[in-house]
């Protein structure tokens, strides 16, 4: 069936089966350049690469330092991060630091540096937070992340808590051709954003994991895909979350399956091998209404754990408690930002349709203003029939109402209202907050923030 024939307009395709297959599924380190402890230095550069996302098939990608997704950056609360980025691809290029608490001109988005073809640049990036972070491409972003241009960024804190294992499982889908390429790039996707139809762990469809019976794994959980939500969930296993985006919860919360993630949301489980030697059990991710025709039939399987490696001592339990997060203040500077769609017009999509925030469409907006090292809270109001995930630059939120924990990223259901408390402790300049949907973002669902210096 030729690819355009189940991708009529608004709808999304229907995801393929792919068998689970063997290979190696972890993203490898990025090589630090640097001996001194205190500094990681890593280059990253863009260029076309080997993508394998189909099993025995090799595919046109693009990715860092030759593979998507790009290294998995390690490094230390308190670390420097020192960044040298090459743009080998023929494109305009920039890098967004998501969930970083970094300097404004070191962020790509509204300050940070865009490399034309062959540029590059020398990022100095400080570590504040522990936690799962991830850096991907910000210019273009909705082709850029679907061609593979984004990676991993791990942050340890001193106070880690123990597991028997650890694995960084990015979650991503690309829209492929009857060939295997990816699918054009165009306008068909600009409302319900740009759903693929293989769904991806590591830049891989469908990869085996073997598992020990028993251990306790910790897993750093990174959402990369342009508009697909996933509803994770493993039968008949138990998990506990104990990170969310930017921060640590202060005691482990049992999951109850499905556990639901978006575009640009990262959290961290630890998970209770409970199966037995020879169980084969696959992580799927349920069916979710993001609004109309985004829907699956049936599940999608991700990975498959097969519970082959020998059992050995494990060690892990699930603490009791991890680190309490400072609580946002009362009685703060209010702001409300409303989600719009637009009917008709020339703007946004070629389909006369655009979301927006307050009926402005980026780059024509109004800066929303706050000073450095200030709180506010966020009114975040939903009068569309589709959900959107909303993501802030530079600086942390805490949902209201929900356990304090830090984020960054949040989903604002259909025709629903969010409200988050923003702490501005960080860097001030300009800064960008988006909708994660990327196709949303790209045609106008972004806003400016202008952080005024008070220190
Ligand atoms: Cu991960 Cu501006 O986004
Ligand atoms: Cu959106």
């Amino acid at each position: 069936m030729p690819w355009h024939d189940d991708m009529h307009d608004g709808f999304v395709p229907a995801p393929w089966e792919i068998a689970p297959s063997e290979g190696p599924w972890e993203i490898p380190a990025a090589e630090d350049l640097d001996p001194d402890p205190g500094v990681v230095a890593i280059r990253l550069r863009a260029s076309s690469v080997v993508a394998r996302w189909i099993p025995g098939q090799e595919t046109e990608g693009w990715g860092y330092e030759g593979s998507t997704p790009g290294p998995r950056i390690e490094a230390h609360v308190g670390d420097r991060l020192v960044v040298d980025v090459v743009n080998d691809l023929p494109v305009m290029h920039s890098i967004h630091w998501h969930g970083l608490r970094i300097p404004a001109a070191m962020d790509g988005g509204a300050e940070g540096p865009m490399l034309a073809p062959g540029e590059s640049v020398r990022l100095e990036l400080p570590l504040r937070d522990a936690g799962t972070f991830w850096y991907h491409a910000h210019h273009e972003s909705d082709e850029q992340i679907e061609r593979g241009l984004y990676g991993p960024l791990v942050v340890r804190g001193p106070d880690e808590p123990a597991s028997d294992r650890e694995r960084v499982l990015i979650l991503d889908d690309v829209l492929l051709d009857d060939d295997g390429e990816l699918a054009p790039f165009g306008l068909d996707h600009a409302m319900v954003g740009r759903q693929g139809n293989v769904a991806l762990v590591n830049g891989r469809g469908r990869p085996i994991l073997d598992v020990e019976a028993g251990a306790l794994e910790r897993w750093r959980i990174v959402v990369a895909s342009n508009a697909r939500y996933f509803a994770l969930d493993l039968p008949g296993h138990d998990a506990w979350r104990i990170a969310e985006d930017a921060g640590p919860r202060s005691r482990p919360e049992p999951v109850n399956w499905p556990l639901l993630l978006v575009p640009g949301e990262r959290v961290e489980l630890l998970v209770r091998m409970s199966g037995l030697a020879g169980d084969e059990v696959d992580l799927v991710s349920q069916p979710y209404d993001r609004g109309p025709f985004t829907r699956d039939d049936d599940d999608v399987p991700l990975v498959r754990l097969r519970y082959a490696l020998p059992g050995g001592p494990l060690a892990a339990e699930v603490p009791s408690r991890l680190r309490a997060t400072e609580l946002a203040p009362a009685d703060v500077a209010r702001q409300t930002v409303v989600m719009q769609e637009r009917h008709g017009g020339h703007g946004g999509s070629g389909h006369g349709m655009a979301f927006t925030f307050d009926g402005e469409s980026w780059p024509d907006v109004t800066p929303r203003l706050a000073a450095e090292g200030d709180w506010q809270v966020w009114r975040l109001v939903n009068e569309t029939g589709m959900d959107h995930p909303f993501h802030l630059h530079g600086f942390r939120f805490q949902v209201v109402g929900a356990e304090p924990v830090w984020k960054d990223t949040v989903n604002v259901p259909a025709d629903e209202t969010v409200e988050i408390a923003v702490s501005f402790d960080g860097f001030a300049g300009s800064w960008l907050f988006h909708c994660h949907i990327l196709e949303h973002a790209e045609r106008g669902m972004m806003g400016l923030l202008e952080v005024e210096g008070t220190r």
